[in-house]
């Protein structure tokens, strides 16, 4: 495909092919395998997402860092203990159907070529619409092109750039319940005791929250507007959690924390045959002039 001026190619040292997206309103990076996200930059303010420094970008391995796509199952399989984390999306090569340019941001549609796997076997199609302006839009639409119900979980894993976790506060928690996955089966329907949370050890929650979140960086505010998801999860893993995971340094978990958009835990997306469903978010950011 003939690229419009301003959007550019390039290929990691292990050969994983990307988008480069240069605009008056903001600047991108969308890597082809899992539709992935991993550099977003509004002019005029603070680097939005994440970015592990230990990510060497190869083939079939999941990006640690931006925005993964977890689909079509977020966490582990429900049954098969040998099929990927949070699905097979991530470390698919997907492929760009459009890309437009003009005044208002550049605008990408990329689709999910879909593998025959033993591990899921129904028929849908995944496309995923990127925005790239004075705000990032993600929209992800799967469309049930099988014979029965499809019954899915799914997460937008942002995973913000936020400097200083002792100062970071997630807010519009009021008034709602969440899981807490680091407690298990007791963990189940928790209150949010308050309206933010702050971060001071591994948190794992999904949350079904009952107005929108938004994140104090503090270099940033930040807006997180949904369509299609009544669940969202918060993690941070801290310290010793995160000598575990692949690609992430030591001290990682002071910089970043992850607010996802999600279908998952009580909040399950079911599509009839032939209807699709849509799980959407744009970020918004209030530059504050701190960092
Ligand atoms: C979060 C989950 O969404 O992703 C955590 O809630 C998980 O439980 C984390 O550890 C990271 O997963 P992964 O597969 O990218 O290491």
């Amino acid at each position: 495909m003939q690229l419009p001026i301003g959007i550019t190619r390039g290929t990691s040292n292990y050969g994983l092919e990307y988008l480069d997206i240069e605009h008056p309103k903001a600047r991108a990076r969308i890597f082809l395998q899992g539709a992935q996200v991993t550099e977003f930059q509004a002019t005029n303010q603070p680097a939005l997402l994440w970015l592990s420094p230990e990510e060497d970008f190869r083939p079939g391995k999941a990006i640690r860092g931006g925005i993964p796509i977890c689909w079509p199952w977020f966490g582990a399989h429900g049954s098969d203990t040998a099929a990927p984390a949070h699905g097979f999306a991530r470390t698919s090569v997907w492929k760009l159907d459009n890309v437009i340019n003009n005044d208002d941001g550049v605008f990408l549609t990329l689709s999910l070529p879909m593998p025959d796997r033993p591990d899921w076997p129904y028929s849908a199609s995944l496309t995923l619409a990127v925005s790239v302006s004075d705000y990032l839009g993600l929209a992800l639409t799967t469309r049930n092109t099988g014979s029965d119900e499809l019954v899915l979980t799914q997460a937008l894993h942002t995973y913000f750039n936020i400097v200083d976790i002792e100062q970071v506060r997630i807010t519009g928690l009021a008034g709602s319940r969440y899981d807490d996955q680091l407690l298990g089966a007791a963990g189940k329907g928790l209150a949010c005791s308050e309206s933010q949370l702050s971060i001071a050890g591994e948190v794992d929650r999904i949350v079904y929250p009952r107005q929108p979140l938004g994140l104090n960086a503090p270099a940033y505010q930040l807006d997180i507007a949904t369509q299609g998801s009544a669940s969202a999860v918060i993690w941070n893993p801290w310290l010793e959690k995160s000598s575990r995971l692949s690609n992430f340094p030591t001290d990682g978990y002071k910089s970043m924390v992850c607010v996802e958009t999600a279908n998952c835990g009580a909040d399950v997306a079911v599509i009839g045959v032939g209807a699709s469903h849509t799980l959407q978010v744009e970020y918004r950011q209030l530059n504050t002039g701190k960092n």
